[in-house]
C-alpha cells in the first residue's frame, strides 16, 4: 500500500533523505512515486509513474532544494498509475502539497462541491485535501494546523496524511485515521513515515500517533492533538529495538531468501518470549465461552494451524475465520463471553482490524499476535504477544509465519498445563521438542536447499500445481500454495488431501505436479491413499516427508526429507522447503520475489 515520508530539517536539504526513505518503503508495493519540497516560498515537485530507480534516473530525486519536504509511493486505488495521479498533490495556488495513504470515502461529494471553484488535475481522492485546505485558509486566514483540522472534520475515510505549506516552511502537519503513521525524532530534524523500517537509518526514537490524532512537527517541537476537539496529547517517545542492518539484505540477493535463512534466529527469539504473556493469554482463552481465530493471508494459515494445535494439545474448541469474512460469519454470535485471537504480522491489515473492531464493539475480548510494536492491532487488544522476528521486508511472509506458529504452540502448551490436559512431564517434553525446531530448520536448509532449487528450476515452467495435506498439514499446504502464487505467479490450489477426490482430481493428467505435505502423524496412512490416487492418474508426486520415511520416498518422484519433528509442530519445519521452492521458482522465471506485482506488504484497504 502507499508509503509516505515527511522530513523537516533545521539545516540540510531533505530530498536525498526522502528518496532513501522511499526506497525503504518500496517493499510495501507501489506503482508511482514523488517528492515535494519547499524552497524560497515555492513548492518544488518531481513525480512519475514507475519504480523509484527509473524515476530517479529520469528526474534526479536528490536535486530538489529545501529543508522541508514530503515523499510518497503510490499503490493505485482511485485512478490508473500515472504521473498525474502520482502524489504529492497540490492546491490551485501551488502552495500546499499533500501525500496520503488510505481512501477518502466522501471524495465524490467534496470534489463536486470544490470543483465549482477549484481545478482538479488528477482522478485521485487525495487531491480534494489540498484544495479544501486552500479554501479554508483563503476564507479564514488561519494557519495550516487549523485549516487541516477543519478540513479533516469534513472528510470521512481512512488516512495517514502529511501536508506542507510554503507560508509555514518549517513545519509538517500530519494526521492519522486508520492508516499507519509514525513520527521519528532526530537531532535538529524530525521525520514521519508509514512505518518504522523507513526511518531506521535516521532515528530509532519514535512517537506513535493514534487514530483520530494529528500532529504539528517542527524540528525541535512536536505537538499532538485530537482531530475532533481540542485535546492535547502528550507525545510518548518509544525506543525501537530493531537495528538498520535488520532491514537490509545482508549479502543475500533478495529479502525473501534472507528472511527464510533468518528463521532459526527468529524462532529462537520468539521461543524465549516472556512466559507471563503466554500465561495471561492462555488464561483468557480458558475463561472464554467461544474463541475465534481471525487473520488474513499467511497469518490466516498460521491461525488455521493454531486451531489444530489448540484442539490437539489443549482440547480448546475454536474456529478460524479469515478476517474479510469474519463479520458476515459471526453476526449474532459475538458477546462478552467471546475471545478473538487476531493474528497479523504488520498489525495494520484493514480486514483484520475491521474484524477486531466489529468483535470489540459486540463485547468480545481481543488477544493479538503481531510482529510490530505499537501497531494498531496491539492498541485495539486487551493482550498482545509480540513475535520476535525483526522487521520483515519481503512482501511474502516467511519468518513471521513460523514465529506465529511457535507462539500458538506455546499458548496451546500453556493452556494444556492450566487445564491439566497434559501432565508435567509431557508438557516438558513438548517444550523441549519445540526448542529443537530452530535446529531442525537450520539442518533442513543446509541439507536440502540445493535439491529444492533444482526441483524448483525443473518445474518452474509448469502452469498449475496442487498442494495437498491432511489435518494440520492442510495449513502448511495452503501456505506453500500461496507462496508459489504470490512470488512465482504460478496458479496453484491447496486442498485437504481427502477432499481432492471430490473435485480437484479431475484436473490431474500425466505430469501434473502435486505436492504432498506428509509428516508422520496420525494422517499418514490416509494420505498414502491420496498419493496412490494421484499416482494412478500419473501425476508427478513431490513430497515433504520425514527424512526416514522410506514409504513416502518410494511413492514419490521427488522427496524433501525433514529431520524428525514433533507432530503438532510440523508446519514450523515442513513449510521451509515450500518457501524455498516458491523463491527459486520465482527467480528462475525472472521475477523479483521481494516485490510481487499487485501486492502490498501491508494491505490497509478493505
Ligand atoms: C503473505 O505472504 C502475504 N503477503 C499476505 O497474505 C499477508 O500474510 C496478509 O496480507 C496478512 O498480513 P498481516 O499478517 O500483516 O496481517
Amino acid at each position: 500500500m502507499c508509503g509516505i515520508v515527511g522530513i523537516v530539517d533545521k539545516d540540510h536539504p531533505v530530498s536525498p533523505i526522502i528518496h532513501e526513505a522511499l526506497q525503504r518503503l518500496e517493499y510495501r508495493g507501489y506503482d508511482s512515486a514523488g517528492i515535494a519540497t519547499i524552497y524560497q516560498n515555492a513548492i518544488f515537485m518531481k513525480k512519475d509513474k514507475g519504480k523509484i530507480k527509473e524515476i530517479h534516473e529520469k528526474l534526479d530525486l536528490d536535486k530538489l532544494p529545501g529543508t522541508t519536504g514530503i515523499g510518497h509511493t503510490r499503490w493505485a486505488t482511485h485512478g490508473l498509475p500515472s504521473r498525474i495521479n502520482a502524489h504529492p498533490h497540490v492546491d490551485c495556488t501551488n502552495k500546499i502539497a499533500v501525500v496520503h495513504n488510505g481512501i477518502i470515502e466522501n471524495f465524490l461529494d467534496l470534489r463536486e462541491e470544490l470543483g465549482k471553484r477549484h481545478t482538479f488535475v488528477s482522478e485521485t481522492d487525495t487531491e480534494i485535501i489540498p484544495h479544501l485546505i486552500e479554501e479554508i485558509i483563503t476564507k479564514t486566514k488561519c494557519d495550516l494546523r487549523t485549516a487541516t483540522k477543519r478540513a479533516l472534520q469534513k472528510i470521512r475515510g481512512n488516512y495517514a496524511l502529511v501536508i506542507i505549506y510554503v507560508k509555514e516552511p518549517h513545519k509538517l502537519v500530519v494526521a492519522r485515521n486508520g492508516s499507519p503513521l509514525v513520527i521519528g525524532i532526530g537531532e535538529k530534524v524530525d521525520y514521519c513515515a508509514s512505518d518504522i523500517p523507513a526511518l531506521l537509518p535516521f532515528t530509532r526514537k519514535v512517537v506513535l500517533l493514534n487514530d483520530g490524532e494529528m500532529a504539528t512537527i517542527q524540528c525541535d517541537e512536536i505537538s499532538i492533538e485530537t482531530i475532533n476537539g481540542a485535546v492535547a496529547v502528550e507525545p510518548k517517545i518509544f525506543d525501537v529495538p530493531w537495528t538498520p542492518e535488520m532491514a537490509q539484505k545482508g549479502g543475500y540477493p533478495h529479502f525473501m531468501l534472507k528472511e527464510i535463512h533468518e528463521q532459526p534466529h527468529a524462532l529462537n527469539g520468539t521461543l524465549m518470549i516472556r512466559p507471563e504473556i503466554i500465561d495471561q493469554i492462555a488464561k483468557v482463552l480458558n475463561d472464554s465461552e467461544k474463541v475465534y481465530i481471525t487473520a488474513a493471508g499467511t497469518s490466516n494459515h498460521a491461525g488455521l494451524a493454531g486451531k489444530y494445535m489448540l484442539s490437539k494439545l489443549s482440547a480448546l474448541r475454536s474456529q478460524a475465520i479469515t478476517s474479510s469474512e469474519f463479520q458476515e460469519s459471526t453476526v449474532n454470535l459475538i458477546d462478552d463471553g467471546t475471545t478473538i485471537l487476531a493474528i497479523s504480522q504488520s498489525g495494520e491489515t484493514a480486514d483484520t482490524l475491521n474484524a477486531v473492531k466489529f468483535a470489540k464493539s459486540n463485547g468480545a475480548r481481543i488477544v493479538s499476535i503481531t510482529n510490530v510494536m505499537g501497531s494498531t492491532i496491539s492498541r485495539l487488544s486487551d493482550l498482545t504477544l509480540y513475535t520476535q522476528a525483526g522487521p520483515e521486508i519481503g512482501v511474502a511472509a516467511t519468518k513471521t509465519f513460523i514465529v506465529q506458529l511457535a507462539s500458538l504452540a506455546l499458548i496451546s502448551l500453556q493452556l494444556a498445563d492450566i487445564i491439566g490436559k497434559l501432565n508435567g512431564s509431557e508438557i516438558e517434553q513438548f517444550r523441549e521438542e519445540l526448542l529443537q525446531t530452530p535446529r531442525i530448520i537450520e539442518k533442513t536448509i543446509k541439507k536440502q536447499e540445493s535439491l529444492i532449487r533444482d526441483i524448483a528450476y525443473e518445474h518452474a515452467n509448469k502452469q498449475n500445481f496442487l498442494f495437498l495435506g491432511r489435518g494440520i498439514s492442510t495449513a502448511t499446504a495452503m501456505e506453500g500454495s500461496l507462496k508459489l502464487k504470490e512470488v512465482a505467479y504460478i496458479h496453484s490450489e491447496a486442498y485437504p488431501a481427502g477432499e481432492s477426490k471430490h473435485g480437484a482430481i479431475a484436473l490431474i493428467e500425466p505430469g501434473f505436479p502435486v505436492v504432498f505435505v506428509t509428516p508422520p502423524d496420525e494422517t499418514h496412512e490416509k494420505i498414502i491413499g491420496n498419493i496412490m490416487e494421484m499416482k494412478a492418474r500419473e501425476a508427478t508426486i513431490m513430497s515433504i516427508a520425514d527424512e526416514q520415511d522410506y514409504e513416502i520416498q518410494k511413492l514419490s518422484d521427488k522427496t524433501i526429507g525433514i529431520p524428525q519433528t514433533p507432530t503438532p509442530f510440523s508446519p514450523i519445519t515442513y513449510v521451509i522447503p515450500l518457501q524455498l521452492f516458491a523463491y527459486y521458482a520465482a527467480t528462475k522465471r525472472g521475477y523479483d520475489p521481494d516485490k510481487p506485482r499487485n501486492l502490498a506488504k501491508s494491505v490497509t484497504v478493505l
